[in-house]
């Protein structure tokens, strides 16, 4: 049966990018799930640390990721939803793997190239490579930050996850995770593999661009809050945020992600917040072909805010519920999903030789 796992980190609300590209596929796995099929989705507050956090924040930025999570339709009686520090076999599993994981292969990941300011052309086995003034010094630069995708394949391959529902930027990770299982099965499991090599679950709107830097993705890093509509934006909010997206001064409507990325971003978001609308991102740009781009801005503003109500208003009764009911459902999801971590570690430990039978 399958096994889906995935992943957010908690640090800050989640945006429109994280839903339409992460969170809404994970609650429409989760509608659609036989009863067989086991899912965990994990707030991963121990990749949240790989930069520095204030611990008040990060307390509070895991309540509103739980918060968050039950907003938009994942339920504790279907879905195991718990934090990633709360489950130690996470941790145990990462180190056994990063004893069998490949400096060459992690110093070529792009998220740790452009973390340290690196071209995406740097030599990968060049430890000093020149770099630009304002990049990080070296000394600065931490081990976590380095062998995070090791950590990301430990959450996975620790439940033997056959599927992981993601956006695009997590796909070199993925790839990263079936090396690490084939290698492990290869040295310590070769007649039955003990790790699974997951398979990547792409969605539709697998990339969602920033509203003020559409050839860059939404992201909760970028310190311009307008670059991204949250899930718990309020109408106002949402429009002001579209009025002042960045387009360009061309006429009428067109979708072409390379000459007119502002325009084609919105019409993304608006076709992928409700597919039924038209058949395609093109089909949707025919139709409002003779359009304003202020009367566009103000369908995607609609239209956002007609899918996301319900979210907001969820989060608002969550957040504003009872602070002891939250802990319980994210108490009993690392409660189950402990149970089913050391299965796959007790096996794990076992064909090390960390046993005295
Ligand atoms: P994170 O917290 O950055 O993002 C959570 C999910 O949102 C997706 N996403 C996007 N999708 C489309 N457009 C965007 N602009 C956009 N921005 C974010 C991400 O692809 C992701 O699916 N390393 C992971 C967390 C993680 C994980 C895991 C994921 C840790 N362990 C194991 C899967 C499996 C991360 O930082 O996601």
């Amino acid at each position: 049966a399958r096994v889906i796992f995935s992943g957010i980190q908690p640090t800050g609300v989640p945006h429109l990018g994280n839903y339409l590209g992460a969170l809404r596929q994970w609650v429409t796995l989760q509608d659609a799930a036989a009863p067989d099929e086991t899912l965990l989705y994990a707030i991963v507050d121990l990749h949240a640390i790989t930069l520095k956090q204030d611990p008040a924040q990060l307390r509070q930025w895991r309540r509103e990721m739980l918060a968050s999570l039950l907003a938009v339709g994942l339920d504790p009686k279907r879905s195991i939803i718990f934090c990633q520090s709360d489950v130690p076999q996470h941790a145990e599993l990462m180190w056994i793997l990063s004893c069998n994981a490949s400096m060459g292969y992690l110093s070529r990941m792009t998220q740790w190239k452009s973390k340290l300011s690196l071209p995406a052309t740097a030599s990968p086995l060049d430890l000093a490579p020149p770099r630009s003034p304002s990049a990080p010094s070296l000394p600065s630069l931490k081990l976590g930050l380095f062998s995070y995708p090791v950590l990301q394949a430990a959450d996975i391959l620790l439940y033997r996850t056959t599927h992981v529902p993601v956006g695009e930027d997590q796909s070199q990770h993925l790839e990263f995770a079936r090396e690490v299982a084939n290698s492990f099965n290869h040295i310590f499991s070769p007649t039955t593999p003990l790790l699974i090599p997951p398979e990547t679950i792409l969605s539709p709107a697998k990339r969602i661009m920033s509203l003020t830097k559409p050839t860059k993705k939404m992201s909760k890093s970028d310190p311009d809050i307008k670059s991204r509509i949250l899930i718990t934006d309020s109408k106002d909010v949402i429009s002001k945020k579209l009025k002042s997206s960045l387009t360009d001064s061309l006429d009428g409507i067109s979708y072409n992600h390379s000459t007119r990325p502002g325009v084609s971003n919105l019409i993304d978001i608006m076709y992928y917040l409700d597919e039924s609308i038209a058949s395609s991102p093109v089909q949707l740009c025919a139709d409002f072909q003779n359009m304003s781009l202020k009367a566009l801005k103000e369908k995607v503003a609609e239209a956002v805010d007609t899918q996301i109500r319900d979210v907001r208003e969820r989060y608002e009764s969550v957040m504003g519920g009872d602070a002891g009911a939250l802990a319980d459902v994210g108490d009993e999801g690392a409660r189950k999903a402990e149970e089913r971590a050391k299965e796959t570690i007790g096996r794990v430990r076992k064909v090390l030789g960390f046993t005295w039978d």
